[in-house]
């Protein structure tokens, strides 16, 4: 267990290192208001790590910065669009800093007991959340693209528009405990039975095809489609199509230009473009417990599953996650990684926006990284579900919860829709 802890937290910290070889103003150029220069995530990352397992989450004990540094990487004294203007380590000091860091890390790690190694895990995702975010800041950096293409995915398959498969009605175990999903985040457990009244949901997410014919059918000029807080918001953003695309159906993805990808799931629509597209559609969004239902219910055997497709671990041959693909797979590339019910992507290609907001499960703790989720609770967020092609290792389960405002796109966000039954 230790050595693949040791795998995981090094295998985020490659990603980290792929995303900031780059020459020192990509790194500490603010690329857009809604980013952190990446040279922020870098020494970030390190401070954290630093904070919960050199300190045990003892801020008081002073780390490897001094206490003046290390307050410019506290994520709620700066917001991001003032972390250009702070006095931050150059990227060399940063990786210096989470180089040496990391050392003190595995050698303490070499000596951990097996039921301490949640910390690591916990701050191995922590590190692969900020990749994902770092990716997002690349995508809105003008400029020559840094990234390439991406890596070959899987072909799609053509499937029925709108298939939807039944969810019957009837409770079943949302959430997890620890006992099962050792490196589960607080807000996804505990465990607890959900009644959920039976539901259709669609096979695959809303692809880029579907949401051109909403383009065309006048749906962001028909107020009628959409919620009265998301029209004031498509009239104000000037909203007409997702970001990233033209009008001439290009889409720029990480600085190269391509015709957009009919068969591919739609990313980087807000939820309330979502929202109104499902209305659109005679459709709406999942709510949280039908789409964990959908995800890793197992009606036959009365239990849940650890992924969509069984127990097994991931293979790329069953979801596209990890980032190298650098967009979507098509729809219907992933038939081995259905779920008990058939549904297919829930886990990888584009984060699925639910109709939920955030809010504890009853019976919530807060893990040692107390200001994780209970700070957003019950503010204006929305979950999203089943990770995006960019997260990579521990960071992505069915029972796994994200959460951003209604108005983000920059994010790599999609949807898929359901129905009543
Ligand atoms: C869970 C993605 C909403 O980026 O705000 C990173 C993850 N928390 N550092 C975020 C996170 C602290 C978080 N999200
Ligand atoms: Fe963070």
């Amino acid at each position: 267990m230790r050595e693949s802890v040791a795998c995981g937290i090094e295998a985020a910290r490659a990603r980290t290192h792929l995303l900031t070889a780059f020459d020192e103003d990509v790194l500490t150029t603010q690329h857009d208001r809604l980013m952190s220069p990446l040279v922020w995530d870098l020494a970030h990352i390190g401070q954290q790590e630093d904070l919960w397992l050199l300190r045990g989450g003892d801020a008081a004990c002073l780390g490897l910065l001094s206490a003046k540094v290390e307050s410019l990487y506290d994520a709620f004294e700066h917001p991001r669009a003032e972390r250009v203007s702070l006095p931050l380590l150059t990227p060399r000091e940063s990786r210096s800093f989470i180089a040496d860091v990391r050392g003190r890390v595995l050698d303490r790690l070499e000596r951990a007991e097996e039921s301490q190694l949640f910390p690591y895990v916990m701050v191995e995702q922590h590190e692969q959340q900020h990749v994902e975010t770092m990716l997002a800041t690349h995508q809105l950096r003008a400029g020559e693209p840094l990234l390439g293409v991406g890596a070959e995915l899987p072909p799609g398959r053509v499937l029925p528009d709108d298939e939807a498969v039944m969810v019957p009605g009837g409770p079943f175990v949302m959430g997890v405990d620890g006992s099962a999903e050792p490196w589960s985040l607080d807000n996804e457990r505990p465990a607890h039975e959900v009644d959920v009244p039976a539901f259709r949901i669609a096979r695959v997410p809303v692809t880029n095809a579907q949401w051109q014919q909403f383009i065309d059918a006048g749906g962001y000029d028909q107020s009628h489609w959409w919620s009265e807080r998301g029209w004031a918001h498509r009239i104000e953003a000037g909203l007409e199509r997702p970001q990233f695309w033209a009008a001439d159906g290009s889409r720029r993805r990480f600085g190269v230009v391509e015709q957009v990808p009919a068969d591919e799931p739609v990313q980087h629509v807000s939820y309330w473009e979502a929202d109104a597209y499902a209305r659109w559609a005679g459709a709406r969004l999942p709510t949280e417990q039908e789409w964990e239902k959908a995800c890793a219910w197992d009606p036959a055997l009365g239990r849940r599953r650890r992924w969509p497709w069984g127990d097994d671990p991931w293979t790329p041959g069953r979801a596209n996650l990890g980032g190298d693909g650098l967009r979507p797979a098509p729809v219907g590339a992933y038939p081995s990684g259905a779920s008990a019910y058939g549904v297919e992507q829930m886990i990888g290609d584009v984060w699925e926006w639910t109709s939920s907001g955030f809010d504890p499960w009853p019976q919530f703790r807060p893990m040692l990284y107390a200001d994780y989720s209970a700070p957003f609770f019950g503010g204006d967020f929305r979950v999203l579900r089943g990770g995006s092609w960019a997260v990579g290792g521990a960071a992505i389960r069915p029972s796994f919860r994200n959460w951003d405002l209604p108005i983000r796109r920059q994010i790599f966000a999609g949807l898929r829709l359901a129905w009543d039954a």
